[in-house]
């Protein structure tokens, strides 16, 4: 068979699929903005929550908007009993399958799984924006054979997450620095995990199914899985002086270097600096800079590769980070699913707005059309 010419694009590399009004992103300029407005204003400036309304609803909140949000956030916080039995059932698993398989089981308990309209939906992700932190830390603290501390609404998104974990309110730099880090980890456009939430929504899945997807999809080494494994390079790499051998034995067996490179971002991750100043900080206040030393010499022995576009990422900070906060490793993708939910649930918004079947083709290359061999001849 003559192979027809067609186009391929592996990896949908440098293909728009749709148009979004939600994320701007320059690779080249490494820009990053959420609704026109510049991620360094927004994680300097903004919190979580007035980011969250900001993706979901377009415009920045007035005061009376921003506490209307926050009292609707705080009041859907508690998750099901039904939901805690299951996480208990599987308290032993990875938290991000905890987490993906208690958000699947929320659609079971939620009072509009069956309404797809666009206020269900909205009214859904943000219910779940609510209750994906307190699923997190509840499996932690059932997993450690303790009881889950139930949300304080008296603290903000980032310092109830934190509370949640260890029983006592976060000082107002840690509350701060987990607030900027579920800002810069909240939207980016098509990534993995919101094309395939967007692909569920292509079908008119419901949001859940979607969310759950997503959960799926960032749970992988190439996304969201690198938080993890930069922090357990980091423990590999020992010291700064060990740093320059251990990333040249990775490049040299062709292996990735955990936190660098970007489908998009040609120059560094704009989001990356406002992490890179956390560690600095929480390093300073913990009186442990080892790791922050670490990380400058990963980097810099990735110098070189800086001029084929491969800098630091968002991820190449933030597990040095929820390290320093005292966090276990492998709640570090789940942080980020934390931060993601209110991107997914605007990409899934998006989708349903004018919604078309996410469907391409497969350019065939196998065997030639044969005639079927009964079993006997073969
Ligand atoms: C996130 O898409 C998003 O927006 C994701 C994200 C979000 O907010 O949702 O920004 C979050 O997922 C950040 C990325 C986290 N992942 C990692 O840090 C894992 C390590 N990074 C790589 O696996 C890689 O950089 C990817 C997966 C992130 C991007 O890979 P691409 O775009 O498919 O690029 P590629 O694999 O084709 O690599 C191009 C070249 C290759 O060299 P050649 O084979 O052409 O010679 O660059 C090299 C790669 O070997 N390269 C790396 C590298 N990343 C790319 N070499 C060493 N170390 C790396 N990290």
């Amino acid at each position: 068979m003559t192979e027809k010419k067609v186009e391929i694009h592996r990896g949908l590399v440098g293909v728009y699929f749709d148009r979004s009004k939600t994320t701007r992103i320059d690779g080249k300029q490494g820009i990053l903005e959420y609704r026109g407005y510049d991620i360094h204003d927004l994680a300097e400036k903004s919190t979580f929550e007035e980011t969250s309304y900001l993706l979901l609803h377009g415009e920045l909140p007035t005061k009376t908007q921003l506490s209307e949000f926050d009292k609707t956030l705080k009041n859907s916080r508690e998750i099901p009993d039904g939901a805690l039995d299951i996480i208990n059932s599987i308290k032993d698993s990875h938290p991000m399958d905890v987490l993906r398989t208690a958000v699947s089981s929320l659609s079971s308990f939620d009072p509009e799984t069956s309404d797809k309209s666009l206020e269900a939906t909205l009214r859904k992700g943000i219910r779940l924006t609510a209750q994906v932190p307190t699923i997190v830390m509840a499996h932690n603290a059932i997993r450690n054979g303790k009881n889950p501390i139930k949300p304080n609404n008296n603290l903000s998104h980032a310092a109830n997450f934190l509370y949640m974990m260890n029983g006592k309110p976060p000082s107002d730099l840690v509350s701060n620095l987990m607030d900027k880090d579920f800002i810069v980890h909240a939207d980016h456009g098509s990534n993995a995990s919101a094309f395939a939430a967007r692909v569920s929504a292509g079908t008119q899945a419901d949001l859940h199914s979607a969310i759950t997807t997503g959960i799926s999809v960032l749970s992988g080494p190439s996304h969201g899985g690198a938080a993890e494994n930069v922090m357990n390079m980091v423990k590999d790499v020992g010291s700064p002086d060990n740093a320059k051998n251990y990333v040249e034995s990775l490049l040299k067996s062709k292996q990735r270097v955990m936190g660098f490179g970007h489908r998009v971002y040609r120059s560094e991750d704009p989001r990356a600096k406002h992490l890179e100043n956390g560690v600095q900080m929480l390093s300073k206040e913990k009186g442990d800079p080892s790791w922050y030393e670490i990380l400058i010499a990963v980097k810099d022995a990735m110098e070189p590769y800086r001029k084929k576009g491969i800098n630091a990422n968002v991820d190449f900070y933030a597990g040095v980070i929820y390290h320093l906060l005292g966090i276990p490793t492998d709640l570090f993708v789940p942080i980020f699913a934390v931060g993601r939910i209110p991107g997914w649930t605007i990409q899934v918004l998006e989708q349903y707005e004018n919604n078309i079947l996410l469907r391409p083709l497969l350019h065939y290359n196998g065997e030639e059309s044969r005639p079927y061999i009964n079993i006997d001849s073969r």
